[in-house]
């Protein structure tokens, strides 16, 4: 066997806890990664169903391609193959109730959801959330098998901003923790020590012309 390099040595003198490659492993590796949260959305009136997700991905900008991903057995599984398109409503921070509701294995399909989303419809027939941030409505172009999973990849039709100075709902581990306000620039180390940087240039270029 080679003998270890000094990366390998290094590597095994981080105190890593190894675990087995199982579901709750994964599970808890990723609630250390923060996401934001969507509710996605398809069918009209009766047939409307939502259910919250963070497994999505704006994949491709040309073609404009967005990937949503959807367990086998929920219930926006079977209506998104049928109504061919979707919306993904990203909340913003005011919205945790709508998340944990379209969560909810007890929450309503149909025109209750309609109602709880409050936003009516978009151009392709997907419910929209009045106060999100944002929605993405696609066409259904392809379906991939992902495990327990499908992989809803979708052609983007429609973009709507909605009141973007709200703050996104953030999904980490397995809360809703409020997000720090981004610090000004003008608040930053960075802008503060280029503006120094420039105060002593400044001050040397005033002592020679005196002197
Ligand atoms: C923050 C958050 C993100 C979620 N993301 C997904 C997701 O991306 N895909 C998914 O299938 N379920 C996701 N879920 C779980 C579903 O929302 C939940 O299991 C829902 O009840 C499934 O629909 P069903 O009741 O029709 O089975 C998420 C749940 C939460 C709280």
């Amino acid at each position: 066997m080679a003998p270890d390099g000094p990366r390998e040595a290094k590597d095994r003198e981080y105190p890593w806890e190894v675990l087995a490659a199982d579901a709750e492993a994964l599970r808890g590796a990723m609630s250390h990664f923060p996401t934001g949260v969507t509710v996605v959305t398809s069918g009209r009136e009766e047939r409307a169903e939502g259910m919250t997700a963070n497994a999505v991905i704006s994949v491709s900008l040309d073609p404009l391609l967005f990937l949503v991903s959807v367990h086998k057995d929920a219930r926006l599984n079977p209506r998104i193959r049928q109504e061919g398109y979707f919306a993904v409503n990203l909340l913003a921070d005011d919205q945790e109730g709508l998340s944990r509701l379209f969560a909810s294995p007890e929450r309503s399909s149909g025109l209750q959801a309609i109602h709880s989303l409050g936003g009516g419809y978009g151009s392709t027939g997907a419910p929209l959330a009045a106060g999100a941030l944002a929605v993405i409505e696609c066409e259904l172009a392809e379906i991939y098998a992902g495990g327990d999973h499908d992989l809803f990849l979708g052609r983007v039709v429609q973009v709507r901003l909605g009141d973007t100075r709200k703050g996104p709902l953030v999904f980490h581990e397995g809360a809703y923790p409020t997000l720090k306000p981004a610090s000004r620039p003008e608040e930053s180390g960075a802008f503060v020590d280029s503006v120094r940087g420039f105060d002593v240039r400044l001050n040397r270029l005033r002592d020679r012309r005196r002197r």
